[in-house]
């Protein structure tokens, strides 16, 4: 039986045109089984951010494969991709991806604009709000919001669809060291209900609150 995630090779190179290639993921491997709650450890610029997103089905390897729930996402076209962040895979990232004009709720609504299932919509906002403790703040416009409500108003809106998997880029690095521990105590919460939870992080001190840390350099994963 394979993972809720596996990585088997995966290889991810940025090239552009007036710029050398980046090799930002090589050969990486990586198992995630269900349930758990993982910390992916490394410095700025070895390869977090890419990891996630190629998990969190927003882009493709160059080489390799990310397996996701028993589906592979390669051969995936843009509609099957979406279908996967809409039903099985969210993602916090790293610079909330929040539109800034627009109040809390317009964004938790966001996700619904592209599911065919809207039912129970305002129900799952609420308590999307409620657990992550900004029911509150709901009419309020994201541009007026400290970091910290930010970074609750991104994790509200990752788990509204209520998907499996739930992905989080540096969600503490910003912040003070009570909304840290708060913000951390939502993923315990969320993965004691199930989910599993991948945290990237570069604060050790967080990662050793998770089940399990692999540490990644240059691209590489290492299980630790
Ligand atoms: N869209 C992109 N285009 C070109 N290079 C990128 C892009 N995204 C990331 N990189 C490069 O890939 C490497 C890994 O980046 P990233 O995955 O963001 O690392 P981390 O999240 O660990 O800081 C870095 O050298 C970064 O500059
Ligand atoms: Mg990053």
């Amino acid at each position: 039986m394979g993972g809720i995630i596996e990585l088997k090779d995966v290889t991810k190179i940025y090239s552009t045109k007036d710029t050398p290639e980046i090799i930002a993921l090589n050969k990486a491997n990586l198992t995630v089984e269900e349930g758990e709650f993982l910390s992916v450890c490394g410095v700025s610029g070895s390869g977090k951010s890419t990891l996630l997103h190629l998990i969190g089905c927003l882009d493709k390897p160059t080489e390799g494969t990310v397996s996701v729930k028993g589906s592979v996402t390669t051969q995936m076209n843009e509609k099957e991709l979406a279908r996967m962040r809409n039903g099985t895979v969210s993602i916090v990232l790293q610079d909330f991806g929040l539109i800034p004009s627009r109040t809390v709720y317009d964004n938790l609504v966001v996700p619904f604009y592209f599911s065919s299932n809207r039912k129970g919509m305002n129900d799952k906002i609420k308590s999307a709000l409620e657990f992550t403790g900004i029911a509150d703040l709901n009419q309020r416009p994201v541009i007026k919001l400290s970091g910290g409500q930010k970074q609750r108003v991104a994790i509200a809106r990752a788990i509204v669809n209520d998907n499996p998997i739930l992905l989080a880029d540096e969600p503490t690095g910003q912040l003070d060291t009570q909304t840290k521990k708060q913000i951390m105590e939502l993923f315990h919460k969320l993965n004691e209900k199930g989910k599993t939870i991948i945290m990237v992080t570069h604060d050790i001190d967080m990662a050793k609150e998770t089940s399990r840390i692999v540490k990644i350099a240059d691209g590489s994963i290492m299980e630790s």
